[in-house]
Order: structure tokens, then C-alpha cells, then sequence
């Protein structure tokens, strides 16, 4: 296992470019299932959960290469309708599988996720959007056994905005006979991405980009090229890691509006923050002011940044709160934090971050993906050295983060740790 060794106290000053969005990958990927042909999908990041998708699409035979950030994905030879536990237990996204498997092929083995290290991450609305198209659906020893004949257009409405259940609907609405109605919607640019996607592979949908999707099915689609779009998560994290060290940041190939949410509260807390087409700069102050947040549904402040945002506010002029909202139990990373000296209290999904204390380096290990990334922003305000240990949970989301890094000054290393 890698670890990551950070001295702190280095200032960010640089240019990063940003990497293709991890989540529209993964929700493209499986959507070359829907239609056998040959398609190319660029600026896709190298990433664990990327290889994981490709390992669990492989396995049900389609064949992908990568070269120069684009994968070349042949999907003729489906011959497998099953996304094993296996494959599932390392990333819930190979859930993603369900919807096109269901509307292609007429059938689909996915293993139930199980838990998360941030609390329980049901998937009802995966299999109840997908039995409202008609699909018969048994759980079974541990897996999601669907069936159909042909899926018929439906009504959806969802009563909790979900992302991937938008996007299973979706996937197996385009290709069910009939009109769909999904109501409340995800909104979030990698759902709006995946529609453009499928538009562009012959399916009808309007509504992208809303939140009320109407989907006229259609008997066939075929094969297309996309490029993903940035990742606004890593960009918003770079600007969290440059923004804690009173450093100055250019972020390249981003899409501003997607980072607004949190942009707008990087200049309540201080910084200089100034877009310009696909730019975006911030300049941080000598003192950061505390700012609250509460995480909320596109275009709100994405839970993806929950965890980096607690990191920043730990070098804050005074007290800020942070409440989840979209998953209450995701605060992981508080008590690795609280490690470092951090003064963090939780009450239910809200963290009250008591900033302007001193951090010290010492060893933490990170739970999850996002958590990861709060540890190494402290890292960099942390006197001393400090150890982050299993760094594969970053290696699933962030795109040689410490390569990255270390190019805008930042003194961290990966090597190997004794850990097992
Ligand atoms: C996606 C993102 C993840 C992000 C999350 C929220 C991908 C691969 N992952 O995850 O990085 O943190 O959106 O922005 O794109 N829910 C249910 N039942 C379901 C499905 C979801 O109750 O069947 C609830 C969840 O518990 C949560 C809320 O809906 O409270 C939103 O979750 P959802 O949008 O589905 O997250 P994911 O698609 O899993």
C-alpha cells in the first residue's frame, strides 16, 4: 500500500489542468452498453475506479483499450448480463450496469452494494425506477435479478434527487417503447452529460439540464464519441488546497459554472476568485474568514467538497459550521483530522469547525475518497510531517494528485508504506 509524506507549510502558487470528470466516465462507460458498435471516449481520467469500471465491462464483454486518455470501447461482444459482487464491493457505480443491461438484453445480475464507510447508500430508487419501466425485479442472495421483455415508458418520480438512479432510469428509458416522464431529476452536469451522450448515440430526450426529463423511447441507438467534461470536484479541490496556503492558483479546462457553489464561497471567505472561459484564478488572502456551508443537490454545494471545505475552515478566523445534507453520516475524516489538533464537534450531520488552531503533523489514514483529500489539504498546514496512509481511496477519484501538487510547490511524496 502507498502513502503519501507531506511537510507543511509550503505556499500554492501555479497552474494545474484539470482532469476529465471521474463521475461522467463512469455513468458513459456502461452506457456503450445500449448499443453494440465502436466508440471512443476522451479525456477520461487514469483513475482506480475508471480501471474498475473497465475490468467489470470487460468481464461482460466488451473490449476497451486506453491510450492517451481515450478509450476505444468495441461493445459487440456483450455475452455476460452480471456485475458481481466482486467488482460492485470496490465501487457502487458498476450499479450503472442495471438500467442498460435491463433495456438491451433484457436481463441483469448486479450485486447489491452493501454499506459505505460513510453510512447506508440504499438503491431503491435504482430498482423501483426500473420496475415502474416494467422490469420484473428479485432480490436475491445478496443481488438485483431483473427482467424484461421489452421496457415500457413510464412515469418516475423520484422522491429523493439521486444521480445514479437518474442515471440507470435513463439509460433504460431510451430504449423502452413509449414516452418516460422522470420528475425530480437529477440535475448534475454528469447527468446532463450522459443525456447529451445518449442523444447523441439517436435516443430523444428532452428536458436536459432540468429537472423533468421526457424520454420518447426508440428501437435502437447507435455508437458515439464524447469527450468528458472537467472534473469539478478535483478543480474544487485544488482551489481548497491553494486557497488554505494564502497561495494563488490558475485552474485550466474547467467549466466555471459548474464550481459556482463553491467559488461563491471561496470569496466569502476571502479570496480573489475571477473566471474567465474555460479559466479560473483565485488569489487567497493572508487570512481566511469562516464561512458556513451546507451541502445540497446541484447547482448547491456539492457533498463532494463537504470534507475539503472542514479542511479549509481549520485555517479560518473563527468558527464556521458545515452541515450534510445529502448524506448525514459522511464525517469520517473529522476524527483523523482531530488527529492533526484539529477542533472539530459533531452534532447529528453538522460539524462545528473551531479554526485558527495550530495543526501538527502526525499519521492519518483516510476512509474514503473525499476524506482523503481533506487529510492532505491539513497536511499542508500542518507544522511538521505529516503520513497519509492508504492513499488508494485518493487513487480512486484524483489523477496524480501528489504530482500535481508538488508542481504548485507543495512538499508531499508517495511511497510505499509497511502497512498492510
Ligand atoms: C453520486 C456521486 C457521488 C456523490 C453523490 C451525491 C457518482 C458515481 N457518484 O453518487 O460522488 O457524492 O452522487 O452528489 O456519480 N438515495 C436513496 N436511494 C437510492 C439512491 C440514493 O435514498 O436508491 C439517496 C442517497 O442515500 C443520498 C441521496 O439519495 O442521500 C443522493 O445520492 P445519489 O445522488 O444517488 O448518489 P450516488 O449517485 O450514489
Amino acid at each position: 500500500m502507498d502513502k503519501f509524506i507531506i511537510q507543511g507549510g509550503a505556499r500554492l502558487a501555479g497552474e494545474v489542468v484539470v482532469s476529465g470528470a471521474k463521475n461522467a466516465a463512469l455513468a458513459l462507460m456502461p452506457a456503450t452498453l445500449l448499443a453494440a458498435g465502436n466508440y471512443k471516449l476522451s479525456n477520461v481520467p487514469r483513475l482506480r475506479d475508471i480501471q474498475t469500471m473497465t475490468t467489470l465491462l470487460r468481464s461482460i464483454g466488451v473490449e476497451i483499450t486506453r491510450a492517451n486518455g481515450v478509450l476505444t470501447i468495441n461493445s459487440f461482444g456483450v455475452s455476460k448480463h452480471e456485475a458481481p459482487y466482486a467488482h460492485v464491493k470496490k465501487m457502487r457505480a458498476s450499479i450503472y450496469v442495471l438500467g442498460p443491461l435491463v433495456a438491451r438484453y433484457g436481463r441483469a445480475k448486479v450485486s447489491l452494494p452493501g454499506g459505505c464507510a460513510w453510512g447506508p447508500r440504499p438503491v431503491d430508487l435504482h430498482i423501483e425506477s426500473l420496475r415502474k419501466l416494467g422490469a420484473s425485479i428479485e432480490l436475491k442472495r445478496g443481488y438485483i435479478l431483473a427482467e424484461a421483455d421489452r421496457l415500457k415508458g413510464a412515469r418516475i418520480r423520484f422522491e429523493v434527487s439521486s444521480v445514479g438512479a437518474t442515471g440507470n432510469a435513463l439509460m433504460a428509458a431510451v430504449l423502452a417503447k413509449g414516452t418516460t416522464v422522470i420528475e425530480n431529476a437529477a440535475v448534475e452536469p454528469e447527468i446532463t452529460a450522459l443525456a447529451l451522450f445518449l442523444e447523441s448515440m439517436g435516443a430523444r430526450i428532452g428536458g436536459t439540464g432540468t429537472n423533468r426529463l421526457e424520454i420518447e423511447g426508440v428501437d435502437e441507438l447507435s455508437a458515439a464519441d464524447a469527450a468528458m467534461i472537467p472534473d469539478r470536484i478535483e478543480a474544487g479541490t485544488f482551489l481548497t488546497a491553494a486557497a488554505v496556503t494564502g497561495g494563488n492558483l490558475t485552474l485550466r479546462n474547467t467549466i466555471p459554472g459548474h464550481l459556482a457553489a463553491v467559488t461563491d464561497k471561496l470569496r466569502e471567505a476571502g479570496c480573489v476568485v475571477r473566471t474567465e472561459n474555460d479559466c479560473i484564478t483565485l488569489s487567497a488572502p493572508e487570512t481566511l474568514q469562516p464561512v458556513d456551508v451546507t451541502t445540497a443537490i446541484y447547482p448547491g454545494f456539492p457533498t463532494d467538497m463537504q470534507a475539503q471545505w472542514i479542511a479549509l475552515m481549520l485555517n479560518a478566523k473563527g468558527s464556521s459550521v458545515v452541515t450534510d445534507a445529502i448524506y448525514l453520516d459522511r464525517f469520517k475524516h473529522v476524527p483523523e483530522l482531530a488527529r492533526l489538533g484539529a477542533d472539530i464537534r459533531i452534532r447529528n450531520n453538522t460539524a462545528l469547525v473551531r479554526g485558527g488552531k495550530p495543526l501538527t503533523g502526525t499519521t492519518v489514514m483516510s476512509t474514503d475518497l473525499r476524506a482523503s483529500a481533506s487529510l492532505i489539504i491539513a497536511g499542508l498546514i500542518a507544522e511538521g510531517t505529516t503520513e497519509v496512509l492508504r492513499v488508494y481511496h485518493i487513487d480512486r477519484g484524483y489523477e496524480a494528485i501528489e504530482t500535481k501538487l508538488a508542481a504548485l510547490g507543495a512538499h508531499i511524496e508517495r511511497t510505499r508504506s509497511d502497512e498492510f
